[in-house]
């Protein structure tokens, strides 16, 4: 049977690929064994290494034992690999967090970050995901130590720092909720704007696409949405779908309203000329964040806990297929 990932391609997209734990992909084998398949993966993010508490523990103390792990699985199977993520609120190590900044030495502390982990991984990342979900829900910007220290003047300061430490990789924005067109997308629409006015260099808006069956949008909603961002000359991807149950165990019909939803998703990036791209986040409801993180709700991934193919896998699959 055909794959994903050769199914996308076929259909004109750049790849279809998903984000690798690393912890699974060291522990259990029928995982791993589904990760080196390129042709249904061809792209893999690693899901939390390349995050500065993983890379930069201490200021100027850089580690990529866990950074490394799912890069050189992409290496060795020879698929593409995304990058995630440099200049973002969350998961920063406390030094960071807590530090008392001013613009001289927080922009010291980025250069030296962003320098040193796109240095390690200069010419393998296809993609990096530079600032990574600088707006809140209300279409406010996100307060962090870089929009405290430096307010708007951030985004085109950590895009021309990721310019300059590997010129040959696509410098990505990245963020979730984006998809429904609403207040928080205006603003990073002016988000791109403000980067574009500055001269500084920015390629490509990731939608993360955490979703939730039954309330995501149509197809033909998708693509507009897209469209206001490649309108602005960057390209677009979906960086890490998942569209969750609100409510678990889920039914059967519920897993058809699903697949349809995943269906609508892809199929909006199959519309829109400048949407290179689709990443799940995971693959198998055996591993993900969701039920962590909204208890009650899940499944939200396109294989089973048993690693058996979902509704989900079949719409997506059938839909490339016809394209
Ligand atoms: O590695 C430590 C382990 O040593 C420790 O014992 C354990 C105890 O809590 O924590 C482990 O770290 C956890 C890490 O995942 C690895 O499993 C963190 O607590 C946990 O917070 C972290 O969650 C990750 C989350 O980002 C953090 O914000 C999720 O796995 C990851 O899927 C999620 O991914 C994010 C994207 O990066 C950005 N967009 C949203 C997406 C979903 O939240």
């Amino acid at each position: 049977t055909a794959q994903l990932h050769q199914l996308a391609v076929n259909a004109g997209l750049e790849y279809f690929g998903i984000a690798v734990g690393e912890s699974a992909v060291q522990q259990d084998t029928t995982y791993r064994n589904l990760v080196n398949d390129k042709r249904e993966f061809g792209q893999l993010v690693p899901e939390n290494g390349q995050k500065w508490d993983s890379t930069e523990p201490n200021r100027g103390q850089f580690n990529y034992r866990n950074a490394d792990i799912v890069p050189n699985v992409a290496k060795q199977n020879g698929q593409l690999l995304r990058c995630h993520a440099l200049v973002w609120h969350s998961q920063l190590p406390g030094w960071v967090n807590s530090g008392s900044w001013n613009r001289q030495t927080l922009q010291s502390v980025m250069e030296v970050h962003i320098n040193n982990v796109m240095g390690h991984f200069k010419g393998a990342c296809y993609h990096w995901d530079v600032i990574n979900e600088a707006i809140n829900d209300d279409g406010t910007w996100r307060p962090s130590p870089f929009y405290n220290t430096f307010g708007t003047d951030f985004f085109a300061l950590s895009f021309r720092l990721a310019k300059a430490a590997d010129p040959d990789t696509k410098l990505y924005y990245n963020d979730y909720n984006l998809e429904y067109n609403q207040a928080k997308t205006d603003k990073a629409v002016e988000l791109v704007r403000i980067v574009q006015a500055a001269g500084a260099p920015i390629d490509g808006v990731g939608f993360q696409g955490h979703l939730i069956v039954g309330s995501t949008p149509s197809r033909s909603a998708l693509a507009t949405t897209l469209r206001r961002f490649t309108s602005l000359g960057v390209e677009v991807a979906y960086t890490e779908i998942d569209i969750r149950h609100p409510s678990v165990p889920s039914s059967a019909s519920a897993r058809v309203t699903q697949a349809n939803d995943y269906a609508n998703v892809v199929g909006s990036c199959l519309d829109v000329a400048g949407c290179v791209g689709i990443t799940i986040w995971g693959f198998t409801d055996k591993y993900s964040w969701v039920p962590g993180t909204f208890p009650g709700t899940g499944e939200a991934l396109i294989y089973d806990s048993n690693f058996n193919k979902k509704p989900a896998w079949t719409s997506i699959s059938s839909l490339l297929a016809a394209s």
